[in-house]
């Protein structure tokens, strides 16, 4: 199969035997996926005192979803917010789980990142002494991928469109060891096809290992084991076992589409609904479309070779002026007041909203229209992820409130975005799967990676059957048992601090 970064096995042992002196030199000890998923289950204990936002070894072990709310130590449950009908009016919970207590980039890409680096690591395909690790990304995934080929003392080069938000480029320039390590590419979030173009150019150097994370699997599976998992622990935790509560949808926006992947762990085990979201503005899945948009992180104009396509049972579009509105609402005090004294929402919730960034904010959005769509009621819940919160958006509220309010975001604004944007969302640009859309989106994807990016016809086709999808499971066992083997050769044992 010609799919990269598929290896269950050693691939090379000198670049293999390289790799393990390297990561024993520099004390790394690497975290199973078992571990990842299951943190609690593992002999690992981090030390509070190791800092969540320091390049230090120790924090591969808290690259998961159970960081407390100080990302210094574990709870036993993913730390989720659930909105109340107040906010969205409507029955069915929503409950969104928090990316930003993952550490370093205190976003969830974090863990595609380490997915991707760590497959090829444990199997000879990546060289820490001479291989640069090449992150493609719309800004979040290329700083979880600097932030580990730092801990693992090897080069990380972010690759993202220049118009991203002020505060990734300013994390990116804190990480990188030379600032020739952030490459900026023309246009903004759905520019897409302009990194892969860089990706192809930076390609022909042989020490530049590529980790495109819209076709790499371990982006998926990681999603399915750790995501996926969490977010049953989250609805395991809203109430007894046997209630007539449904886990009935999973609701995300799809970049790389390897979120999505939690919706293949959910749907195999609830019969949960997976639902895709993309900005209307660039309505790709909805209507072949295209288009630019502020919705950061998504909407990438055009269909990734790891979005099981057949298994998504939704499409819901969401606008950017939704996104940006709700980002001024939730993140002035104005608007907070607003929220609190006019519409009695609690004020707990009211401030939890912060930890929900600009996709999260379409989640919710989404969300609301599915269960408009579907008359779900209040047995059903929906979970979703916020995969960054507002703190890396305070630059574009501040555009939104330039722009759009007159540079003053008063009561009246906050009514205004309250109306049309909460209480007012319906349950347009909702499209539900039947074979045939489905065929029609996964055929779009035949453009981008057979013609453009050269996958052989019967590889993408492969990923119509679900068997294909069941068959990559298999990998993370074999994966574990690698990282275990390789974590017993290098023989680093403690996490240190
Ligand atoms: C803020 C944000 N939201 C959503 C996504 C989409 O997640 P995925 O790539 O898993 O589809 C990304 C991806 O980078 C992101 O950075």
């Amino acid at each position: 199969m010609a799919f990269a970064g598929l290896a269950d096995r050693i691939i090379d042992r000198k670049v293999r035997g390289r790799a393990v002196a390297h990561l024993r030199q520099a004390g790394v000890r690497l975290p199973t996926f078992a571990e990842l998923a299951d943190p609690a289950a593992s002999a690992v204990r981090v030390p509070a005192a190791v800092d969540p936002d320091a390049p230090a070894a120790a924090n591969l072990f808290r690259v998961h979803w159970y960081n407390d709310a100080a990302r210094r130590g574990r709870d036993a449950v993913p730390g989720y917010v659930e909105l109340p009908s107040e906010l969205t009016g409507i029955k069915a919970r929503i409950v969104v789980a928090l990316g930003e207590r993952f550490p370093m980039i205190a976003a969830h890409k974090v863990l595609p990142a380490y997915a991707c680096l760590v497959t090829r690591l444990i199997t000879g395909g990546f060289d820490p002494t001479r291989h640069r690790a090449i992150w493609p990304s719309t800004g979040n995934y290329c700083r979880g991928g600097v932030a580990i080929s730092r801990i693992l003392g090897c080069r990380g080069v972010a690759v993202l469109p220049e118009g991203m938000s002020t505060e990734r480029f300013a994390w990116l320039g804190r990480w990188v060891a030379d600032a020739a390590d952030i490459v900026r590419t023309p246009g903004t979030e759905s520019n897409v096809k302009e990194i892969y173009d860089k990706c192809d150019e930076l390609s022909r150097d042989e020490t530049n290992v590529i980790l495109n994370q819209f076709c790499e699997f371990a982006n998926y599976l990681s999603h399915y084991v750790c995501t996926g998992r969490a977010l049953e622990r989250v609805f395991e935790d809203l109430g007894a076992p046997g209630s007539r509560r449904r886990l009935a949808a999973f609701v995300a926006t799809t970049g790389s589409a390897g979120t999505l992947g939690a919706g293949d762990y959910l749907k195999s085990r609830h019969g949960t609904k997976i639902v895709a979201v993309e900005p209307v503005e660039c309505p790709t899945l909805l209507a072949n479309g295209y288009g630019a948009h502020n919705i950061q992180g998504i909407g990438d104009k055009h269909v990734p070779l790891i979005h099981n396509v057949m298994n998504t049972d939704l499409v819901v579009g969401v606008s950017d002026t939704s996104t940006d509105s709700l980002n001024a609402l939730f993140n002035t005090e104005e608007g907070r007041r607003y929220l609190v004294e006019r519409k009695q929402i609690d004020a707990s919730i009211v401030a939890q909203m912060s930890r929900i960034g600009l996709s999260g904010l379409a989640n919710v959005l989404a969300a609301i229209k599915t269960a408009r769509h579907l008359e779900l009621s209040e047995d059903d819940v929906m979970v979703t992820v916020a995969t960054d919160s507002a703190a890396l958006y305070a630059s574009e509220r501040d555009k939104t409130i330039a722009a759009r309010f007159a540079g003053a975001f008063d009561r009246v604004a906050a009514a205004e975005v309250f109306g049309q944007h909460l209480a007012g969302i319906g349950s347009d640009h909702v499209l539900e799967l039947g074979h045939h859309e489905r065929r029609r989106i996964f055929n779009l994807g035949y453009f981008t990676w057979v013609e453009q990016q050269g996958v052989p016809l019967p590889d993408f086709d492969r990923r119509k059957d679900q068997g294909f999808w069941q068959g990559l499971q298999a990998l993370v066992p074999a994966w574990d048992a690698l990282i275990a083997e390789f974590n017993a050769e290098s023989g680093v044992n403690s996490v240190g601090s």
